[in-house]
């Protein structure tokens, strides 16, 4: 039996996420939080006929912040008995808004969610999508270690986009259109230049003129900034990010029933899983995505591919840890302060 709760199941990624989850032949049982429109959600997507039970929790009207009972009583029955939890939970930048607005918004989102899956699903492997991830992934860890139940095996920041990105943007320029044949290690953090695509590693080798290659790291790693200028002002990329978490979801459950030989690139607590210690030596930093070998456990490996980056790529993690530091930092200040 795997039961899987989306937090955040009413909004542009929560939507298409929960309906790829009713679909999975890989759970049972599917409950969707949101502060609004879940019991619409959930009625919707129940009127399919896959193997998924599926049920929707809403918070009390107008708790947008989560502080009454009856929202803590609909986060706990959402939870409870959770084996993955997939968080898309937040706001959308709006006109006036700054980017610390923001941050601090989804950031005590997150914070909030993640207090209560410390409470009702203590071993529960817990996806964080909710962005900045660079820091609500420090702020979600801060949260279940003030809890006392942090397990670094299984706090996850899903980078899988990036991947996913590099993957499809690498056939553009190949022509060749199987997404099954290239895998492009994508590392670092997950936005902008904390986002390092590297292609020298990438299996079976691919030959990128030199010429194209800058475009082609820099188009991953603003990847986003193409759909929201698409999307004229009216949101991000909402389904490419509901297929890459529910990828990643699936490749979390596999692996967590048993399936060997999973290696996803995932932003991970360093210091708390096999491995981890030589990254954040080499980097001098406690969070970076690396591909890691997945087990019942969770993170059961960490891999240190840092080593392999050519030298044009060596400096594109430079560039990264600059960065992260800073987002890391902003995290772990939010959490404690
Ligand atoms: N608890 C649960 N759900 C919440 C909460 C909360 N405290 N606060 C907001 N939500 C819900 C909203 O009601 C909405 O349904 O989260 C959903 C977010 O959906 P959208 O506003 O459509 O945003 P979306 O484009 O899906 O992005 C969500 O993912 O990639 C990141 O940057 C993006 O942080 C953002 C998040």
């Amino acid at each position: 039996m795997v039961k899987a709760v989306v937090l955040g199941a009413s909004g542009g990624i929560g939507q298409p996420l929960s309906l790829l989850c009713k679909i999975s032949t890989l759970i049972d049982e599917l409950a969707l939080f949101d502060v609004v429109n879940t019991p619409g959600v959930a009625a919707d997507l129940s009127h399919i006929s896959s193997k998924a039970k599926i049920e929707g929790f809403v918070a009390a009207k107008g708790d947008m912040k989560g502080e009454t009972e009856e929202t803590e009583t609909a986060k706990k029955n959402a939870l409870t008995g959770a084996d993955v939890v997939i968080i898309p939970a937040g706001v959308p930048r709006k006109p006036g808004m700054t980017r610390d607005d923001l941050f601090n918004i989804n950031a005590g989102i997150v914070k909030g969610l993640v207090e209560a899956c410390a409470k009702y699903c203590p071993k529960a492997a817990i996806l964080v999508i909710s962005n900045p991830v660079n820091s609500t992934v420090p702020i979600a860890a801060e949260v279940l270690k003030k809890a006392g139940v942090f397990d670094p095996k299984k706090l996850f920041g899903v980078t899988t986009l990036d991947v996913v990105r590099a993957e499809t943007f690498i056939q553009d320029i190949s022509g060749e259109r199987n997404t099954d044949k290239v895998v492009v290690p994508v590392i670092g953090g997950h936005s902008g230049n904390t986002i390092v695509p590297l292609f020298s590693q990438a299996k079976p080798s691919v030959d990128i003129p030199g010429d194209k290659l800058d475009a082609l790291v820099h188009r991953v790693q603003f990847g986003g900034d193409e759909v929201v200028k698409a999307k004229d002002g009216a949101g991000s990329a909402t389904l490419s990010m509901a297929y890459a978490g529910f990828r990643f979801a699936e490749s979390v459950i596999k692996a967590l029933k048993g399936e060997k030989g999973i290696v996803e690139p995932t932003f991970v607590y360093l210091p708390g899983v096999s491995g981890g210690d030589e990254i954040a030596k080499a980097t001098g930093v406690d969070y970076f995505s690396v591909p890691c070998e997945l087990g019942p456990s969770g993170v059961e490996k960490a891999t240190n591919i840092l080593g392999s980056a050519n030298d044009n790529e060596k400096k594109l993690i430079d560039e990264c840890i600059k960065g992260l530091k800073t987002n890391i930092e902003s995290g772990v200040t939010f959490a404690t302060k």
